[in-house]
């Protein structure tokens, strides 16, 4: 298979860069700046990207490719900070130039060139710098300029060397994706076959070779990158898998059902339901402290994971998780400063002492979707929305009890469902919508008297990836609607209430 190797300086847009590159059906693979020559070789792509960066081509701490890059004879593509080095390296110079300086959508006039083949040679595109090449090293030639910025582009068609000093990556440069896709086509001459569907087979064949004889344990969540995880694996290994399902209780209504009725009919075999909501009831007994309930839910989950792992009695080698390539990126990239902290009860203990197999490693969450569906895992599942590790409990604000679960679990049902309903047949519907059942009452009045129930919050927002998000702008005659269910059908809720913070300076969820 043909590969796009996309050497990370630290820029924003690395990820992006990946995407835009799949999206083309071209495998992507994001690499440290600094990998070794030894292993470009051994992966051998077909072309190499040099992302964006934070930092100035001259500065003493500024990092660079090994400079045997520059004789591999593979096409290279320098985008900003990538194309600054590339001059650098190559006998050109970047100078920090205040009157080049350009941010945001700007004209560019481009020139007739490999790199812009239909593309309108006016055009508009997004730009991000303070540095700029004021003197191009030999063999090159400026092939796109700006009204600030006289050297945008650069090439030199020998050794198939093209540089931008704009982002083609983002969306606000229109010709970006084409720009793209005449440097992996036109300049790296890649075939173009991958297709997250396409590798299913692939994917069974490699777990299958790794597996051999053994015996792998999957625990599942019920989220879509462990279930995809499975299902493959399953299709791949049949019975040598074994999956765990804990039902710890905190769960949404009729969820802990229909995932396992999910597991039996695409698994079928070796699938252990631990029903276990009494253990962690009792755990969390008194537990107001958000963390406190986090921490405890973890270490209980792995405390029963372990006991029926040592139940089966079954020789494991290895630990199936569905890890994905952001969690990879993000936890492995020299430049990981904005990580999500990961807190999924998944995470178990090294004592365990499986091998992990890992067959989503390389895949983004789209990418996994796709691979479900052509697994035949149900659309609803496959596009579920997130749903955290430790479940309700971190929308029952202060202690846990039955009660107030089965409160908000009801609330969130009936939330969860007009929401559905309301935006079926809309392209747009909230990113995640749920119900926060806080640990404040207040006055009421149910026919001729006084009630003094709950005050309960409903969340929804709109997000790319959770790490930033803003609140949905859910129409206010259909937020009155809600409140009116909710208030008639679930007991003890006197008040309902809707949480318009963004994140940041708020979370997504309340705990
Ligand atoms: P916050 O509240 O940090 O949430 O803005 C960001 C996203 O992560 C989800 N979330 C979790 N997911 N285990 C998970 O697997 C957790 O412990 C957890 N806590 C929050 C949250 O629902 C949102 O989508």
């Amino acid at each position: 298979m043909d590969k796009i190797l996309i050497l990370d300086f630290g820029g924003q847009y690395t990820q992006l860069i990946a995407r835009r590159i799949r999206d083309l059906n071209v495998y992507s693979e994001i690499v440290d700046y600094d990998i070794s020559i030894e292993e470009i070789i051994k992966k051998n792509p077909k072309g190499i990207i040099l992302s964006g960066g934070y930092d100035s081509v001259y500065g003493d701490r500024s990092i660079k490719p090994n400079k045997g890059i520059w004789d591999l004879n593979i096409p290279i593509l320098g985008i900003c900070y990538g194309f600054q080095v590339m001059m650098q390296e190559n006998g050109g110079q970047v100078e920090n130039d205040k009157d080049s300086e350009e941010y945001g959508s700007t004209d560019i006039r481009l020139t007739t060139n490999e790199l812009f083949e239909n593309i309108e040679l006016d055009n508009n595109c997004w730009m991000s710098h303070s540095d700029s090449v004021i003197f191009l090293p030999k063999g090159f030639k400026v092939i796109a300029s700006t009204n600030k910025c006289l050297v945008t582009s650069a090439c030199n068609r020998e050794k198939k060397f093209y540089g931008v000093q704009f982002h083609p990556e983002v969306t606000q440069t229109t010709f970006g994706n084409q720009l793209l896709q005449n440097f992996v086509y036109s300049i790296c001459d890649v075939a173009g076959d991958w297709e997250p569907k396409n590798i299913k087979l692939e994917k069974i064949e490699e777990i299958k070779s790794i597996v051999k004889d053994d015996y792998v344990l999957c625990a599942i969540s019920g989220g879509v990158d462990s279930l995809v995880a499975a299902v493959l694996t399953a299709q791949a290994i049949g019975d040598k898998l074994y999956c765990v399902f804990v039902d710890h209780g905190l769960l949404r209504k009729n969820e802990s059902q229909e995932v396992c009725a999910l597991l039996k009919k695409l698994i079928g075999k070796n699938i252990f339901l631990v029903d276990q909501k009494q253990l962690f009831l009792s755990k969390l007994k008194g537990v107001v402290d958000p963390e406190q309930k986090r921490k405890i839910i973890g270490k209980t989950f792995i405390e029963v994971f372990e006991k029926v792992a040592n139940k089966i009695n079954v020789p494991f080698k290895y630990l199936l998780q569905g890890t994905i390539y952001p969690d990879i990126v993000e936890s492995g990239s020299k430049f990981s400063k904005t990580i999500k902290s990961h807190h999924n009860v998944g995470g178990l203990p090294e004592r365990l002492q499986f091998e992990l197999l890992e067959p989503l490693k390389y895949l983004f969450k789209d990418e996994v979707r796709k691979l479900g569906l052509s697994l035949d895992i149900p659309y609803q599942n496959v596009y579920r929305q997130p749903f955290p590790g430790p479940g309700l409990a971190v929308r029952v604000l202060g202690e846990i009890t039955e009660d107030k679960l089965e409160i908000v679990r009801e609330a969130d049902f009936l939330f969860r469902s007009y929401i559905d309903q309301l935006y079926k047949n809309s392209e747009h519907k909230p990113w995640q919508y749920f119900t926060v059942l806080t640990n404040s009452k207040s006055v009421g009045v149910v026919g001729d008297n006084r009630s003094y129930g709950y005050t309960l919050a409903l969340r929804a927002v709109d997000s790319m990836d959770a790490m930033s998000a803003k609140w949905y702008k859910i129409p206010l005659e259909h937020l009155e609607k809600i409140s009116s269910i909710i208030c008639n059908k679930v007991k003890n809720i006197s008040r309902v209430v809707y949480d318009i913070t963004n994140k940041p300076p708020g979370t997504i969820e309340w705990e």
